[in-house]
């Protein structure tokens, strides 16, 4: 069915739904638009303060008359409060969190920047595969519900399946699991989520995922320090962050911001990387310094913080990238992979807990 009969069939459905106080949840007030992509079906229902309790079934029941028509895609259902202040309406903060660990996962770590377009999914990417290649049982989950981009980085194809109990499998690649919202879209569909639904998916894209048994789940996680982030280390414990910058100083002062965020929140910084630190020439393997090299280290000393360690500015490491083969993987001994290698020892020698 099309996207857009897909929505109007769950809008109807949802008139099955009674709600508290009379009339059905179709022509409720605080329904959201209804978001339908190749994998999903999401929608978030905004209730008064105090009338979550109330709601519950609602959600259940809207889950359970969604399911029927969702021929295999994951349905999301989220609720949230509205509370109003000083005469204005707004939502509240991702709901009440018990932070909980997630079953079958030793450790979480998030990667981070202040600044977009520093190559944090780079490194979360190859991160992860390098700490799959020390031996940690390892999956990467993208959290850049915005801006997917796990899917193309490990060439993942296919839609994401879901078990008959409503359990995402998770994707295969490398020797690593994967999530990504990315594997559910259409190609070219962007989402607009609203806060509590990104903060909804992201909990089902944590929770409702058979992922096995995880030393480290790494976490990709969207630019700057908005509600996903905040999402995040509401919901999970977080064995730490790991701050990606470039050498330019204006990305180094994003960077202290995201800092800032994890201290505030009690994430353990684990450490802040060098992305783009230097220029390698193709054709003689020469190093260029060109944006001032050794920044972010001293910048990390004078934070306090451990500097794990320097990625160079190469091509193989964009065309990997784009070409979903990712260096570490592919080229296990040349020298990209060695630098990815090399902050994944890093963060392991001064966590030694991490490893199994
Ligand atoms: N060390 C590197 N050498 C060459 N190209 C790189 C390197 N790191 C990242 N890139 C390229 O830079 C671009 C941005 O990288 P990436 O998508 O990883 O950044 P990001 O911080 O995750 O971005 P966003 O904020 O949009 O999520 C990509 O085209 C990627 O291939
Ligand atoms: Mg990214």
């Amino acid at each position: 069915m099309a996207d857009a009969k897909t929505a109007a069939a769950v809008k109807a459905a949802l008139a099955d739904v009674e709600i508290p106080g009379g009339g059905n949840l179709a022509g409720y007030a605080g329904l959201s638009d209804i978001i339908v992509t190749s994998g999903a079906i999401a929608l978030a229902i905004t209730v008064a303060p105090g009338m979550e309790p109330a709601f519950g079934p609602v959600r259940t029941a809207a889950l359970e008359v969604v399911e029927r028509i969702a021929e295999g895609r994951k349905v999301l259902v989220s609720l949230t409060s509205e509370k109003s202040a000083a005469g204005h309406a707004h939502v509240r903060k991702p709901g009440p969190p018990p932070k909980e660990a997630v079953a079958g996962i030793r450790h979480i770590l998030a990667v981070g920047s202040g600044k977009g377009g520093v190559g944090k999914s780079t490194v979360a990417v190859n991160l992860a595969l390098s700490l799959a290649a020390e031996g940690l049982r390892t999956a990467i989950l993208d959290a850049d519900l915005y801006g997917p981009s796990v899917p193309r980085l490990l060439g993942l194809d296919g839609k994401t399946a879901i078990r008959e109990d409503g359990i995402f499998v998770p994707h295969r690649a490398f020797g690593i699991a994967a999530m990504s919202i990315g594997a559910m879209l259409h190609p070219g569909q962007a989402v607009v989520w609203r806060g509590p639904m990104a903060t909804s998916a992201l909990r089902q894209l944590l929770r409702e995922t058979d992922w096995g048994g995880l030393d480290v789940l790494v976490v990709d996680l969207p630019p700057g320090t908005g509600d996903i982030q905040i999402s995040l280390v509401q919901q999970v414990p977080l064995v730490g962050a790991v701050i990606v910058s470039t050498p330019q100083d204006l990305s180094l002062i994003d960077a202290t911001k995201a800092i800032d965020m994890f201290r505030r929140t009690e994430v353990p910084v684990l450490g802040l990387v060098e992305n783009m630190s230097y220029f390698v020439a193709p054709d003689t393997g020469k190093r260029y310094d060109i944006f001032g090299h050794g920044g972010a280290k001293k910048a990390a000393e004078s934070m306090g913080i451990p500097f794990l360690g320097e990625v160079p500015l190469v091509m193989g490491i964009r065309e990997t990238s784009d070409a979903g083969t990712p260096v570490t993987a592919t080229a296990p001994d040349g020298p990209e992979a060695k630098a990815f290698r090399a902050l994944a020892q890093a963060i392991l020698n001064q966590n030694p807990a991490l490893r199994p």
